[in-house]
């Protein structure tokens, strides 16, 4: 494609998306497709000849934008708000336009100076204290597995180097909440410490880790021979946002000298309210951080920024140092390949800065506060309706609800709270995801989609309340 067509279609293709944002909510939240139906559409092969952007642009219309769900509804309730703002977008349409790779610092220097500085925008606006660093990584899955090889890496004196986790005496031991997301197991099974040596610390009434059975877990294993290596707390859990409470799990860490990584992919945003940021007491004594801008912050996704306190360990786990990647001031700069897995990175730091600038701290902490106070509101709606109940405390902007009407319990009332969650989601009107907690089926109200407003959050316990009742 020429610069001149470039221009042609990447106009058009930026009107489509404005056009698209601004009639969102006229379509049905959750796509739906049926299995297989778009596939069934597609060409098997790949085109001999050049096709026109004529009929690529209507197959957007024909086929992808109705095999999606919207994210960015105003009455998109799902997972976890995954705002993508549009200034975000730019920065990274930018990126791509520029197609650099950082390699290191001097395959691309503006790469990794912007982000050095992005994310100490993010840790100053999250109250970290600058003994902190940070580097912006895909998601939080890949940060907590680079967290869980460093802290492996550190408990067994650089194993890696000489015979690996087959050199160790003995098993080393993850600590994580019952609560945890499966990103942090699968981390710690992939990070090689094995699905039997993680131990899923029990909860408090709030779905909170309890520091006590954190201790005795660790006790225990100490008394068999076993090796605690590593805790992971989560700020924010991802069914009920419960807080691990970081101060004496913190303590803990310390005296038996373990690491400690702190999981506040989705909450981590809300550290920019100060009224929120008593989840984050205790966490200097933390190793490790993640949280996602790419969540409720509001940066398009990919953008997870990791934070460590010590990254001349982090840079002697994962560092690599091929000739052809050596230059002459790599002493004086940060090479962000040596911070985590892929030798490649992407310029992310663009779409936190233009949402960042183009934003400002106030506006996003104005947001943040639309949607914790639209959570608190209908945490209320649903206390004072019969039969109705809110299942979890509401730190932020997850609302936990069940339809308990008397006479169904067990799985009974499991059916009932699945059937009425899908007619939400047929209905197109509102998408919400159901989830377990202590056995049950219940229905996650995750607010905070940008253009969510008290009204849509209303229509949605209207449409909850309809659906539960017939
Ligand atoms: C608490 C928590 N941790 C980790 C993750 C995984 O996030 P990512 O998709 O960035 O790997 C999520 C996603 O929902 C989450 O809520």
């Amino acid at each position: 494609m020429t610069p001149e067509e470039f221009r042609k279609q990447g106009h058009r293709l930026i009107d489509w998306v404005a056009d698209y944002r601004a009639g969102i909510a006229a379509r049905p939240v959750m796509a739906p497709a049926k299995p297989g139906a778009i596939r069934a559409q597609l060409p098997k092969a790949p085109p001999e000849n050049p096709e026109p952007f004529e009929t690529i642009f209507a197959d957007i219309d024909r086929l992808i934008a109705p095999g999606i769900s919207h994210f960015q509804h105003p009455r998109f309730f799902g997972y976890f708000p995954a705002n993508s703002d549009l200034a975000s977008v730019l920065g990274d349409y930018l990126s791509t336009g520029l197609g650099v790779i950082g390699l290191s610092w001097q395959s691309s220097p503006a790469l990794t100076e912007l982000e050095e500085v992005m994310t100490d925008w993010v840790r100053q606006m999250i109250g970290l204290g600058d003994g902190w660093h940070g580097v912006i990584q895909d998601t939080a899955s890949t940060s907590t597995l680079v967290a869980l090889i460093s802290a492996r890496e550190k408990i067994s004196n650089y194993a890696l180097a000489k015979d690996g986790l087959q050199g160790e005496s003995a098993p080393l031991i993850v600590y994580v909440s019952g609560h945890a997301h499966s990103s942090v197991d699968k981390a710690a099974t992939l990070a090689g410490f094995g699905a039997g040596n993680i131990r899923h610390v029990a909860v408090d009434a709030d779905f909170a880790m309890q520091p006590e059975a954190l201790r005795a877990a660790i006790e225990a294993d100490r008394k068999t021979g076993l090796k605690p290596c590593a805790i992971v707390a989560s700020v924010g859990t991802t069914t009920t946002t419960a807080v691990d409470p970081l101060q004496p799990i913190g303590a803990i860490a310390k005296e038996f000298g373990l690491w400690l990584h702190v999981d506040a992919a989705m909450a981590g945003s809300a550290m920019i309210l100060p009224e929120c940021r008593w989840m984050f007491e205790g966490i200097e004594a933390a190793d490790s951080l993640i949280l996602n801008p790419h969540k409720w912050l509001g940066a398009a996704f990919d953008c997870s920024t990791y934070f460590v306190q010590d990254p001349e360990h982090l840079i002697r786990v994962m560092s690599t140092n091929p000739s052809y990647l050596q230059t002459s001031v790599d002493g004086a700069v940060t090479n962000y390949r040596d911070w985590g897995i892929p030798l490649g990175r992407r310029f992310r730091a663009l779409k936190l800065w233009f949402l960042l600038r183009s934003s400002g701290t106030a506006a996003l902490q104005a947001r943040l506060r639309r949607d914790i106070a639209n959570a608190r509101w209908l945490a209320e709606e649903v206390t004072k309706t019969p039969d109705w109940r809110v299942l979890a405390p509401i730190h932020l902007q997850t609302v936990c609800i069940r339809h308990e009407p008397s006479g169904l319990q067990g799985e009974a009332l499991d059916r009932h709270t699945l059937a009425w969650a899908d007619a939400i989601n047929q209905s197109g009107g509102a998408y919400v995801t159901p989830a377990t907690l202590d056995g049950r089926w219940m229905v996650r109200v995750s607010i905070g989609a940008i253009p969510t407003e008290r009204e849509d959050v209303a229509a949605l316990w209207q449409l909850a309340q309809d659906s539960a009742r017939s």
